[in-house]
């Protein structure tokens, strides 16, 4: 939510910025900015409605500097309008932010800010507080110590001060930013997508420290203004995994990465055929102590957590509550130090998974987060965190996070299963083994189905409305399968259980209305289709997914799409591809950019 980044360096500040921001755009695209300190020592500011292409095309490249900030926007609080884009200008202060300043309303009454503010956004009254203090203490340090001192809510600030030349201040709380050097000079961003054509080598801003980047190098200091030292982290990805790679999208490649992210998440975790977490340190008494399970999570990691916990109910009977988390904290959950909370988010920066697990923890409640992003906030703060090896997700509909969360899942319910002696080690070793095939259903969809999913896309474009349903597992997949639908196409899906949707929904299904009826799970098949001949009955497409080698008869289904024949619990694989592929290639016939849908952003950093 919101992309930014900060510079520098030897380098020409202006392109730096310029494909910095190109590689952030997917956390926010409705505008974007940037400001210049130049040779001459001017401020160069352009902001400008619409994607970085916009603004890219507003920069005068005759410019020289080699120090700036750069912003894409999403909006919160004010429109999509050029004046509400950021940076955001106070007399010496020009600040751009991600996050939400919930106390700006009253900061600008207590001040008088609001005679003089350009803006309609919460930020500006950052950049007027820290210009007030500046004023006053001409010191840049403490200007921002003291401005943040009275602010509320979420900030990552990127500062620039018109009569400091060379330097980028930055501080943050909650929202994310990260920092580097290396030879081409200081960078700092929301993540680290922005970075890593320069260095993999790099570290999470801690909160509440002020880091100065300077053209020779960078400083770090608490708030009283004494060295802090910053852990370092590496990635192993480079900038190719972070590119197209060849392909039109960044969501098909993503798609198609899957096999590997799959193997690199799920390989390193099997010992002697047996699940292990001791790299993570994750003791089999923590596994075993527990009463119940909560996860919690936002959007597709909250499908992944539907997956898990249908397994660990099956098969473990182990009690599971899957939370949404912006409902979480206001419910109120009933949980102790017996709950065992499993955080899934790809990013690590949801805010709403991040207050749960703040929330979880004052409670008492020991939590694994499952992760994409390395360092993240959620995962700084979890006992124990398993990092899922996705590389990097760029498409804003999430694909191959959604897979290897749910690998991980399987994993840690394997191992919860052994610990717990649910399952005896050679029971668990076949459900392992079981797992260690999924990469080969995954594959199979992808090389044998795609060019049959397509021409179905095209005529599933033509729709305004689609249902997705299912029984059970089935039913978890098809909540997954709608959103990735509506998300990308804007077209209306909804996902029902099978058997509800005599009581409400089958009045909406009428001639050609697209259902995608999902019936791979073997000992609920027959009640499936009984449900699918409902909607036929009443003029509804009905495109079916089996598993291969079921005979589908015409008079319940239009379309059939066969997926691998594989036990009950891993038809996810296969199953998640299918309905990716479904979503990218209607959004495709469509012409839509399914890697930035509208209103949407990668990361929601903001309640
Ligand atoms: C946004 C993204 C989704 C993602 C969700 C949760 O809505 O568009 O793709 O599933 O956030 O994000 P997280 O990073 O916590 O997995």
């Amino acid at each position: 939510m919101c992309g930014i980044i900060g510079y520098s360096g030897n380098l020409e500040a202006g392109p730096v910025i310029l494909s910095g921001l190109k590689q952030l755009e997917y956390r926010g695209y409705d505008s974007a900015g940037m400001a210049l300190l130049t040779e001459s020592n001017e401020l160069y500011l352009v902001k400008k409605v619409g994607r970085v292409a916009a603004l890219e095309k507003e920069i005068d490249p005759s410019i020289l500097s080699h120090c700036g900030i750069g912003h894409t926007r999403w909006a919160t609080h004010g429109g999509v309008t050029d004046t509400n884009a950021h940076p955001h200008c106070a007399g010496k202060v020009v600040l751009l932010h991600n996050g939400i300043i919930e106390n700006y309303h009253t900061l600008q009454k207590q001040f008088g800010f609001a005679q003089t503010a350009v803006s309609q956004t919460d930020t500006e009254v950052a950049a007027q507080l820290i210009d007030y203090y500046y004023n006053r203490c001409k010191n840049p340090q403490q200007a921002i110590c003291r401005a943040v001192d009275l602010l509320e809510g979420s900030y990552a600030f990127c500062i620039l001060f018109t009569d400091v030349p060379g330097k980028v201040f930055c501080i943050r709380s909650v929202s994310p930013l990260v920092a580097a050097s290396c030879e081409q000079g200081c960078f700092v961003a929301s993540d680290l997508t922005a970075l890593i054509a320069y260095t993999n080598r790099y570290f999470v801003l801690p909160e509440h420290t002020l880091l100065c980047l300077d053209r020779t190098g960078m400083t770090l200091t608490d708030l009283q203004g004494n060295p802090v030292d910053p852990d370092y982290l590496e990635v192993s990805w480079n900038i190719e995994s972070a590119q197209k790679g060849g392909y039109p999208h960044y969501m098909l490649k993503e798609i198609y990465e899957q096999p590997e992210a799959f193997n690199r998440t799920v390989t390193p975790r099997i010992r002697n055929g047996l699940p292990d977490f001791s790299e993570e340190k994750i003791p089999d008494s923590l596994l075993q102590s527990f009463d119940k399970i909560r996860i919690v999570a936002c959007g597709t990691a909250l499908y992944a957590g539907m997956i898990g916990r249908s397994l660990l109910e099956r098969k473990g009977k182990i009690p599971v509550e899957v939370s949404i988390a912006s409902e979480f904290r206001y419910d109120p959950p009933v949980i102790d130090d017996k709950t065992l909370v499993l955080i899934i988010s790809q990013s690590g920066e949801t805010i709403d998974s991040l207050a749960a697990l703040r929330l979880a923890k004052q409670l008492g409640a020991t939590v694994i987060s499952v992760i994409n992003v390395k360092g993240s906030s959620i995962a700084r703060e979890s006992d124990y965190v398993i990092y899922t090896h996705a590389g990097p997700e760029i498409s804003v509909a999430s694909t191959k996070a959604y897979m290897v969360q749910i690998s991980v899942l399987y994993l840690l319910a394997a191992r919860i299963f052994l610990a717990r002696g649910i399952l005896t080690p050679e029971e668990v070793r076949t459900f392992i083994g079981n797992l260690g095939n999924a990469e080969k259903s995954i594959s199979s969809v992808l090389e044998q189905r795609a060019e049959q999913i397509r021409h179905l896309a095209e005529k599933l474009a033509h729709c305004a409305h689609a249902f997705y349903i299912g029984r059970g597992m089935d039913y978890a997949f098809s909540m997954e399968g709608a959103l990735k639908l509506k998300e990308i196409t804007y077209i209306h899906a909804e996902a029902y259980a099978a058997g509800e949707l005599k009581h409400g929904t089958i009045s909406l299904i009428e001639e050609g209305i697209p259902v995608v009826a999902i019936a791979t799970q073997d000992s609920i098949f027959n009640k499936t289709i009984s449900n699918v001949r409902e909607v036929k009955a009443r003029g509804a497409f009905v495109i079916l997914i089996t598993k291969e080698g079921v005979h589908a008869a015409e008079d319940f289904c239009d379309i059939q799409i066969e997926i691998p024949q594989v036990d009950d619990f891993f038809t996810v694989f296969p199953i998640a591809v299918v309905l990716q592929l479904l979503a990218y290639y209607t959004a495709y016939a469509k012409g839509y950019d399914m890697d930035k849908p509208r209103n949407l952003a990668k990361s929601v950093t903001v309640e």
